[in-house]
């Protein structure tokens, strides 16, 4: 299949499930208004690659990213790290609650697949 479908509903405030999209991990996280709030606030000439959160979002509670370090690919871990994101154990890179290269060797943010809102509780990635 080309396209996975995730179910929101179910998914708390603060919480994460991974789904698999094309044979990769995708993060769908519902963000708190910290982590929301943390991710606006960011100065983008801190950023290796400045992105506004705005642009990585349809809707701000939903974040939906590749899981793969843009390092040599490893798995990020959720809940770890200094920015409050992401933290890839492979060679130590650090993500913020965004999913954007804070620190370490990865060049680039966690990437954004394709998606879309089927209904308020219901995406199509892909
Ligand atoms: Fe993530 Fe190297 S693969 S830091």
């Amino acid at each position: 299949l080309s396209t996975t479908e995730a179910d929101l509903e179910g998914i708390e405030v603060g919480s994460e499930v991974t789904v698999v999209w094309q044979g990769k991990p995708v993060f769908v996280r519902h963000r708190t208004e910290e982590d929301i709030q943390r991710a606006e606030d960011v100065d983008l000439a801190e950023l290796r690659d400045p992105q506004p959160d705005a642009d990585r979002v349809i809707k701000p509670e939903w974040l939906i990213m590749v899981g793969i370090c843009t390092h040599l690919g490893c798995v990020p871990l959720k809940g770890q790290g200094e920015y409050g994101g992401w933290f890839c154990p492979c060679h130590g890179s650090h993500y913020d609650t965004s999913g954007r290269i804070r620190k370490g060797p990865a060049p680039l943010n966690l990437a954004i697949p394709p998606y879309e809102f089927l209904d308020d509780n219901n995406i199509k990635i892909g």
